[in-house]
This record gives C-alpha cells, sequence and structure tokens, in this order.
C-alpha cells in the first residue's frame, strides 16, 4: 500500500514571519495541501515561535479535515498546548534553540523519564503519539518501552548522502544504501514491535522514492522540499508530485 503523505507546512509560516504579515496563510496552505491530496498536515510548534504561532494551531485544528500532526519538544508547554488543542497526533522531537532544523533524532533513553511521561499524558488525551528518532535498534527499544505508538525515522543521513554532484547515483550512492539498509531494518523492527512507522526530513522528489520503497513506512512527514517546489510550480502541483513519487517508488523520474 502507498505510505500517506503530511505536508510540513512549517515555511509558509517561515515565509509570513519574515514581515510578521498576515500572508501567506498557513490555512489556505493547508486547505490547498489537502484539495491535492495530502492526507494530513503536519507543523512544528518550536519553544522560540519561529515559524508556527500558537493560534496557527487552534485555527489548523479547525481547518484540517484530514490528520494534524503538531511536532513539539516533550516540554511541559508544548504537552500543556496540545492538551488543549487536541492535534490527532503529536510527534515528540528534540529540540535545540540555536539548530536551522532538527538536527537528528530524540535520544530517548538519557530522558526516558520525561517522555514517558509525555507519552502517556497525550495518550490518555487521546492523542497518537509518535517519537521522531534515527533508525536505530536501542533508540526503537526505548520507543517501544515509553509506550510510544508510532516512530518517526529520522531520513536525515539518507537524504545527506543524495545530495551533491553525483547524489545517489555516485560517490554518494554507498553511503545512502547503507543508510537504507538501516531505515529499512529499522522500519521492520518496529513493525515488529507493533509501532505504526513514518518517515522523514530531507526528502526531495529525487530521493523519496527509494525510501518508499521499505514497505513498512506507512507515512511520509515532507515540508522543505514541497514548498521549496511550490515556489516555481505551485503547492498543488508540489504535492502532487510527491504523492506520484512516493507512488511510483524507485519508478519515479524527472
Ligand atoms: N519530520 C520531522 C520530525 C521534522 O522535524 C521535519 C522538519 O520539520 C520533517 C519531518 C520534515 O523535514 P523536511 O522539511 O526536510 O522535509
Amino acid at each position: 500500500m502507498t505510505a500517506r503523505l503530511n505536508v510540513n507546512i512549517d515555511h509558509v509560516a517561515t515565509i509570513r514571519q519574515a514581515r510578521r504579515a498576515p500572508e501567506p496563510s498557513v490555512v489556505a496552505a493547508a486547505m490547498i495541501c489537502e484539495q491535492a491530496g495530502a492526507d494530513g498536515i503536519t507543523i512544528h510548534l518550536r519553544g522560540d515561535r519561529r515559524h508556527i504561532q500558537d493560534t496557527d494551531v487552534v485555527l489548523l485544528r479547525q481547518a484540517v479535515t484530514t490528520y494534524l500532526n503538531v511536532e513539539m519538544a516533550a516540554t511541559e508547554e508544548m504537552v500543556k498546548i496540545a492538551i488543549e488543542t487536541r492535534p490527532d497526533a503529536v510527534s515528540l522531537v528534540p529540540e535545540n534553540p540555536n539548530e536551522i532544523t532538527t538536527e537528528g533524532g530524540l535520544n530517548v533513553r538519557p530522558n526516558i523519564a520525561i517522555v514517558r511521561a509525555a507519552v502517556n499524558r497525550l495518550r490518555e488525551a487521546g492523542i497518537m503519539t509518535s517519537l521522531f528518532i534515527d533508525p536505530d535498534s536501542h533508540q526503537i527499544e526505548a520507543a517501544r518501552e515509553v509506550n510510544a505508538q508510532q516512530v518517526e525515522l529520522c531520513t536525515a543521513a539518507y537524504a545527506e548522502a543524495t545530495l551533491g554532484a553525483h547524489g545517489i547515483h555516485g560517490e554518494g550512492a554507498v553511503r545512502a544504501n547503507q543508510e537504507l539498509r538501516r531505515l529499512s531494518e529499522g522500519a521492520a523492527l518496529a513493525a515488529q514491535y507493533g509501532l505504526h512507522v513514518a518517515a522523514g526530513h530531507g526528502l526531495t522528489l529525487r530521493n523519496v522514492g527509494a525510501v518508499a520503497e521499505i514497505s513498512a513506512i506507512e507515512e511520509f512527514n515532507i515540508g522543505h522540499s514541497i514548498i521549496a517546489n511550490s515556489v516555481f510550480m505551485g503547492l498543488e502541483r508540489a504535492v502532487r508530485e510527491m504523492r506520484e513519487a512516493i507512488r511510483a517508488g524507485t519508478a519515479y523520474a524527472r
């Protein structure tokens, strides 16, 4: 079965916040993504509020009819916001105030008490709870231990290996294939533990196909590439093309 696509629309808010202006509207963006066949909308409410704002979470909760996934750090402030606004899913992510974007997955083990408490409170509120982790058996085991329902495997290392002049067919290919194997083994282990499996970070039209061939992966969260492509081709087409790349797997060619 083709994996679902949640479109991360943080960058729409990034453009808006650059001018502290009313446009572009994240609600309008979410509607276009849904019309184009997105299975859900993902946003990251960061502690520093650099893009998505608290009011966006409230408005998107009212407007999104598919599936709203909110990424957040496992802090008291964020868990409270999630319980009040009731997104369909929360993805717990690590957050470093100086990072440009999320840098790798959560290190669950050293933070196990905090993560477990957050997972329990979110699940009690009826919110599907996912942990963004590296495709590493220790992290997957820790995710199971804290009762998470889903893991989102971080594809950043794979994506990085596919960048550069030679991309997936050149000198990065060996590393990309090693990372693909890690993702595939991680996805299989998580599924064997009864966890739902998502994946994301750094995926593009060019590199998503190989990850989409991993049958245990049920969901993708993709933002930067879709919003970047939308500058040239419009948001609706950018979403449709990413859906097609996921559906076609490695057969996708551009
Ligand atoms: N998944 C998680 C947990 C993320 O933090 C991000 C980035 O916000 C993504 C997926 C999407 O990554 P990208 O914007 O590189 O597609």
